[in-house]
């Protein structure tokens, strides 16, 4: 029996790569001050069929799960952005503000299977709650970015897409009317934002016809979406983005409009500039979802992005230096420091005696397990990687230390050998 479609398996050398990526990004987020945070991987189906909305809502991996009487649906999480607005609302008091919280779950989606979409992903998410100002939004794109180029991906490989919610809002309120007369409703909007998000991808006619109930042509749409003027919550986090240096790798483009629901203002998603794949990561303001998580009695405002790792290491494996840096870390991570190989079977107990040593010093040791050949044991070490093989034979108490790279031998008391690699 084989896995379902769209789950995960790794083999160490896949599993390598998801931990190269999952260091990387832990490594980063806590450069920039964020703390690990993490939630139930499964969590009530209501959660995300009030918040998230959009397609998401149709993808969800049921579950009945136990509930104290009872049972309830539940869901496998397909985002994390519900669960962390439910914590944070639940004990915001006890934090200092702004949080700054970031978490690497897998996430489960029941997708249609095509490229760069599996049903289980990791995803890095990065958030910050309860400041207003544009400043945690800059901040937030320059962590997005140097994630980005911890993996080796530089600014001709990579852009942010900035844009902005609330400048869409505007443009909607100011030329949208319904064909009915009735005032245009928070459910208008989000039909329109999900329109104006599908507009590049779909054709005129298309288009124009959704957007005839609101009075409004794909032209008029498509003509805002072109202009690059940065909007006023866009102009400040440019600045800041430039002061850093970060300039580079955001451009204004509000053909971004994001799918999900909750989002309020900027809004962002990354992407390879040879556009070969989608999205590597989206993200943006979400001012209203503490309040609506908690019926109002706790309103901040707050700002996060996601970023799965399965178009992220597509792109890595496009990009040859990108791809030198991941298989470098894997290569590190496995190769094995010292191969102690036991020349002569009775030395057996001598040989698992510096093997300890050298293993409570914290090398990465290996040996053979059981009886072998000197000849088969160097092939070991060698396959293993190893740097360096310790002879334990004939020359007992002491031991020959081979370079294995150059070929060097040195002859040494087993003590010093202990203390010379220990
Ligand atoms: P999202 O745009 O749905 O946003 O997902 C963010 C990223 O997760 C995508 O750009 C993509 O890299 C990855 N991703 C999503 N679905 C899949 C899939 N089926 N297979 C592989 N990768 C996938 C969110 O999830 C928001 N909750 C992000 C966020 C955090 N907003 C604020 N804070």
């Amino acid at each position: 029996m084989q896995t379902l479609p769209g789950f995960r398996e790794f083999y160490p050398d896949t599993c390598a790569r998801r931990n190269y990526i999952l260091e990387t990004w832990r490594g980063v987020a806590r450069r920039y001050g964020f703390v690990e945070y993490d939630g139930a991987v499964v969590e009530p189906l209501g959660l995300y069929e009030k918040k998230s909305g959009g397609e998401l809502v149709g993808q969800m991996f049921t579950v009945a799960a136990m509930a104290e009487p009872g049972e309830i649906k539940g869901a496998l999480r397909p985002e994390m952005t519900p669960t962390l607005a439910r914590m944070v609302a639940a004990r915001e008091r006890e934090f200092r503000k702004p949080m700054k919280w970031f978490s690497v779950p897998n996430c489960f989606r029941h997708e249609r299977q095509q490229r760069g979409r599996l049903r289980e992903f990791y995803q890095l998410n990065v958030d910050i709650i309860g400041e207003q100002s544009g400043a945690a939004d800059a901040e937030l794109v320059a962590v997005l970015v140097d994630t980005l180029r911890a993996f080796g991906l530089a600014e001709n490989e990579f852009v942010v897409r900035l844009s902005s919610r609330s400048a869409w809002q505007s443009f909607f309120r100011e030329n949208a009317k319904r064909a009915d007369g009735a005032a245009l409703t928070d459910e208008d909007e989000y039909a329109f934002f999900q329109i104006v998000d599908k507009a590049e991808r779909a054709s005129a006619e298309k288009t124009n016809a959704a957007l005839v109930p609101f009075g409004l042509d794909a032209e008029r749409v498509l003509a805002f979406m072109r202009s690059k003027v940065p909007s006023v919550d866009l102009a400040p986090v440019m600045a800041d983005l430039t002061a850093r240096g970060l300039g580079g790798f955001v451009e204004v483009d509000y053909a971004i409009v994001r799918g999900l629901a909750y989002y309020t203002g900027v809004v962002f998603e990354v992407f390879d500039r040879a556009k070969t794949e989608r999205a590597m990561a989206g993200g943006g303001r979400y001012d209203g979802l503490l309040a609506l998580m908690s019926d109002g009695k706790v309103n901040l405002p707050a700002l996060g992005f996601g970023m799965g790792d399965v178009v992220l290491e597509k792109v890595i494996e496009s990009l040859p230096a990108a791809k030198a840096r991941m298989e470098a870390w894997c290569a590190a991570q496995r190769a094995c420091e010292v191969f102690v190989v036991v020349a002569k079977e009775e030395l057996r107990p001598q040989a698992l005696s510096l093997v300890q040593q050298l293993r409570d010093a914290g090398r990465r040791v290996d040996f053979a397990l059981t009886e072998a050949k000197v000849g088969k044991q160097f092939q070991a070490a060698e396959a293993l990687g190893a740097r360096y093989a310790v002879l334990v034979g004939e020359e007992w108490p002491q031991v020959k230390v081979k370079t294995l790279a150059t070929r060097e031998e040195q002859l040494v008391s087993h003590e010093a050998a202990a203390a010379l690699l220990g």
